[in-house]
């Protein structure tokens, strides 16, 4: 069991200002991230910004400022982006940083040294854009490049390259052993259909001449890495990965036992568990075959599901330390992929400053299924927040700590049977423990928009009690004040939890209902505010005095 629970997620091209997509990917993470802290493991959120290749020379270019300035300026936005929107992560990969770079060259000396890099010619088609070289296999019926490919030009060039084909069987053979590398599973079998056409290599570099804002080869000073061999090993760079430590040098492999570029079967294996093993323990306790890699469907094939997992066998990563992958869907305007070429981008800082970061984050992570993609719309924004964070938990929050205000002078009392019978009025059932279960199995499978109904489905059942038992007629007959304390109870403490569960979701919501309740952290006696370990009746104590109400959630009147 690794000893940190390591998340990642895409790294962002600095060409251009973030936007509503991006902002989704990061909230999404910073969600997973939140879950397994308030399981109370130890985490470590790894996002960032991929700062090299041609796109961003281009830009920079058009902007007229040098490459290095611009990305600053870009990288900011990022930082800002992730500020804004409460994302709560553990470190900051930027590729243009010396660490990085090390880690980049260090990988690519290796390899060439053991043979997996080549140098060759080549001659064809690239897309800017994509900064590949095209093949037949790219071309749309018409015999024409798509649209997605952008410009394309003719070139002629050596370049050294990356023995992927060598990998392809065990790609396969992995595939084949591990159901779950990528998530959701339909992204796996065409992950799976792309490997078996990769019929060549991966170019690695480009020629200084052309392109010089990149990492130079460590082997050859006219040129620069590839921008994906570049941006991916960001993952590893970032997490405390050494691309010198040797399990020969530190005596966990015998001299002689060369990494064989055999890439199958069991002495490929144990060579690379030794590898592996002489990694600095920092890396080790990080990276497992838990690590979640967050990316967008865009980038699984070839990117991450090839390269990448090539990429990683290939600088001796056994396959049971291999990552997961998580694809998530796109959000669309108007039908198209949001996207800043398309020019159909939504704001996310506009967005945030006119309805709250907790609006923006309920939003993105209650109105898309993991996976799927979804429409942005600012309507169905303001419609969800106004139904379910100003009617519904706005609301319970305000009417029921009036009422405690009210009736009982901010004072709670415990009913006496409240473990044996905690939450059962009108034949209307308030479920704690069963929330519990269905919220862990919606976080398990990466699908907060179920994490959050159910959260939300307590809400419903807390005001159809209040509806059900109308506190202002208990509050009135005095053979019922046991009754209405255990109403009270019963509501003040069903917030406490829904506090919890929303937490990932919608921090400064949970803490506000903390606040209001006036539940401070010293009483729940741990180190973080919200624990899963919480979520248990009862734990208000008698004569609790909570705070005062004030609106949570004001209603959007649009
Ligand atoms: N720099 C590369 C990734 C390198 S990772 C080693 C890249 N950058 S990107 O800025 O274009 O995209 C970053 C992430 O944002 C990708 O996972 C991408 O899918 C995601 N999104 C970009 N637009 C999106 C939407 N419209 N909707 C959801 N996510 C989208 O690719």
């Amino acid at each position: 069991m690794p000893k940190t629970f390591f998340i990642t997620t895409a790294i962002y091209y600095t060409n251009s200002s973030p936007h509503v997509g991006h902002a989704y990917e990061m909230v999404l993470a910073d969600v997973i991230a939140r879950y397994h802290r308030l399981k109370g493991e130890k985490v470590f959120f790894l996002t960032g910004v991929d700062q090299h290749g041609q796109k961003v020379q281009q830009s920079a270019a058009k902007a007229g400022v040098p490459p290095a300035e611009f990305v600053k300026g870009i990288s900011q936005k990022f930082v800002d982006l992730g500020k804004t929107l409460d994302v709560q992560y553990d470190d900051w990969a930027e590729t243009t940083s010396e660490r990085h770079k090390k880690v980049v060259q260090g990988i690519l000396q290796r390899l060439f040294e053991e043979g997996e890099i080549y140098k060759d010619k080549q001659a064809g088609y690239y897309s800017v854009r994509q900064e590949q070289f095209l093949t037949d296999k790219e071309r749309a019926p018409d015999g024409e490049f798509g649209p997605e490919w952008g410009e394309i030009e003719f070139r002629e060039e050596e370049n050294y390259y990356f023995k992927l084909s060598q990998h392809k069987e065990w790609l396969l053979q992995y595939l084949d052993k591990r159901a779950d590398v990528v998530v959701p599973d339909f992204r796996q079998t065409e992950l799976r259909n792309a490997v078996e056409k990769i019929s060549g290599d991966l170019c690695i570099s480009r020629p200084k001449s052309r392109l010089d804002w990149g990492i130079e080869l460590p082997f050859d000073k006219d040129f620069v890495t590839y921008v994906w061999f570049d941006a991916l090993t960001n993952y590893i760079s970032f997490a405390g990965y050494d691309p010198n430590a040797s399990a020969v040098a530190t005596g966990l492999r015998p001299v002689g036992t060369d990494r064989s570029s055999e890439s199958l079967g069991t002495a490929h294996r144990a060579v690379a568990t030794s590898e592996f093993n002489a990694q600095p323990q920092e890396f080790r306790d990080r990276w497992s075959r838990d690590t979640l890699q967050i990316i967008g469907k865009d980038i699984l094939v070839p990117a991450h599901g090839i390269y990448w997992m090539i990429m990683l066998h290939a600088i001796g990563f056994p396959d049971d330390k291999m990552p997961q992958l998580l694809a998530h869907g796109w959000w669309n305007l108007g039908g198209a992929k949001m996207s800043k070429s398309a020019g159909n981008i939504v704001d996310p800082f506009v967005l945030a400053d006119k309805y709250g970061s907790d609006a923006l984050r309920y939003y993105l992570m209650s109105d898309i299924a993991t996976g799927q993609d979804a429409d942005f719309s600012q309507e169905r924004l303001i419609e969800r927040y106004n139904t379910d964070l100003a009617n519904t938990l706005g609301n319970l929050l305000n009417r029921s700590l009036t009422m405690i205000e009210k009736y009982r002078i901010r004072k709670l009392t415990r009913p006496q049977s409240v473990e044996s019978n905690p939450v059962e009025e009108y034949g209307l059932r308030v479920s704690p423990p069963l929330a519990k279960i269905e919220y862990i199995s919606a976080m398990a499978s990466y699908a907060p928009h179920l994490a959050c109904q159910v959260a939300f489905n307590l809400t419903l059942q807390c005001n159809q009690i209040v509806d059900a038992a109308r506190p202002w007629a208990l509050a009135k007959d005095s053979a019922e004040h046991e009754h209405l304390d255990q109403v009270l109870y019963t509501l003040a403490e069903s917030l406490r939890i829904i506090a919890i569960l929303i937490s990932p979701v919608l921090p400064k919501a949970a803490h506000g209902i903390f606040d209001q309740l006036n539940w401070k952290m010293e009483l729940s006696g741990r180190e973080h505010r919200f624990s899963l370990a919480d979520v248990e009746w009862g734990r208000l104590p008698d004569g609790h005095l909570v705070g005062k109400p004030v609106p949570l959630f004001p209603r959007i009147e649009s």
